[in-house]
């Protein structure tokens, strides 16, 4: 099978990762007998300082073009760095919105899962963690507060921002359907998170999710304010299957929910849309303190390449032997610096890009 596969290396850690889960999907490609076609396109920071803005039409065409796009992470140091000068529209940020938008990736899946190797990495106390938890973030991707009219200005010589969070009825549908499908597969549970006791935005939210549920009489529908989730995601994660929740709510649980783990450096995340496309990246950052030091995990980054065999190309026999090598490999001791613990052995982002490519079987 021929994969196109558009790669996004960005900004910070990003083309180090990027280069080891190319390493791993080479590897992956000649046991299969597949053929993988990549090509790069610059977004974020890297973009910025050729072409002025964070992402380019024609890089977009590009990555259109493609099956899937594989990234890795795009942003700097907010502080610090030349591109927070710039207009917002003009900042890395803007160029993964503007990528998610046009490519109307509008379902982000966000896995937060207890790995028992690095079950000591988690921060929570061992009486809950040893439940251990398996969760899935649905996170609506392309409206609310990110894309509502925004505006800045002033009244009477008081200045004043204006934000606004807007879901129109199908844009919540289509989320929801994405969210029981992937619940079928999993524990049939869907927790939709809203804050319906404020927000109208939220009280739709809710009225539409209850009308998909019915389509899917098997899955345990719950629902739970957003505060009360941030509570629970640390009193008790074991609870929770299928997390499905709009743009700026999901953004913030899953940070908190991949904290939680203990181990952000291994989580993974797909972007899609009604098609088989998607838009592949660690949830983690770009790290732009420990870029181009070569400790950086890329674990992340090798499972999002993972999901995408899986989801955009069906091959779910190669996406589990992806999975298993890292599972093997963290069996064997081996540990970034950032999930090393006592008694294992501490590898380069190299090197633990040789050690999963070597185990792909
Ligand atoms: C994420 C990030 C982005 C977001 C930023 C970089 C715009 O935090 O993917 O979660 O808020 O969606
Ligand atoms: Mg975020």
């Amino acid at each position: 099978m021929e994969l196109h596969i558009t790669c996004i290396p960005g900004d910070g850690i990003g083309p180090e990762i990027v280069t080891e889960a190319k390493k791993v999907l080479d590897k992956v490609a000649e046991k299969y007998g597949h053929n993988m076609i990549y090509t790069d396109i610059l977004m974020g920071g890297a973009s910025i300082d050729v072409h002025g803005v964070p992402l380019t039409d024609e890089a977009i065409e590009t990555a259109k073009a493609a099956d899937a796009v594989l990234m890795g992470s795009i942003g700097g140091n907010t502080t610090t760095s030349p591109w927070y000068q710039l207009p917002p529209n003009l900042r890395p940020e803007a160029g993964l919105l503007k990528i998610r938008k046009a490519l109307n990736l509008f379902a982000n899946l966000r896995p937060a899962v207890l790995y028992d190797e690095l079950a000591a990495a988690c921060p929570l106390k061992e009486e809950i963690s040893k439940a251990g938890f398996d969760m899935m973030i649905m996170r609506e991707l392309t409206g609310g507060l990110y894309f509502g009219e925004r505006k800045t200005i002033e009244e009477n010589g008081v200045r004043k921002a204006i934000d606004t969070l807007t879901y129109d009825e199908n844009e919540i549908r289509r989320i929801a359907i994405k969210g029981f499908d992937i619940a079928m597969k999993r524990k049939k549970k869907v927790t939709s998170v809203d804050k319906a006791n404020v927000l109208d935005s939220s009280r739709l939210w809710r009225k539409v999710v209850e009308e998909v549920a019915k389509d899917y009489p098997e899955v345990t529908l719950e629902h739970m304010l957003v505060d009360n989730c941030a509570m629970q995601l640390v009193k008790d994660p074991s609870q929770f299957d299928v997390i499905l929740t709009e743009n700026m709510f999901g953004d913030i649980l899953s940070d908190e929910a991949s904290m939680v783990t203990g181990s952000i450096g291994m989580l993974a995340s797909a972007s899609l849309n009604d098609t088989r496309f998607g838009l592949y990246e660690p949830s983690h950052g770009s790290a732009p303190d420990i870029a181009g030091k070569n400790i950086a995990n890329p674990i992340a980054t090798i499972l999002s390449a993972a999901m995408m065999l899986r989801y955009t190309f069906d091959l779910d026999q190669e996406a589990a032997a992806v999975e298993a090598a890292v599972e093997a490999v963290l069996k064997e001791g081996y540990r970034t610096i950032d999930i090393m613990s006592e008694g294992c052995e501490q590898v380069s982002c190299s090197v633990m890009g040789d050690l999963l490519a070597e185990k792909i079987r």
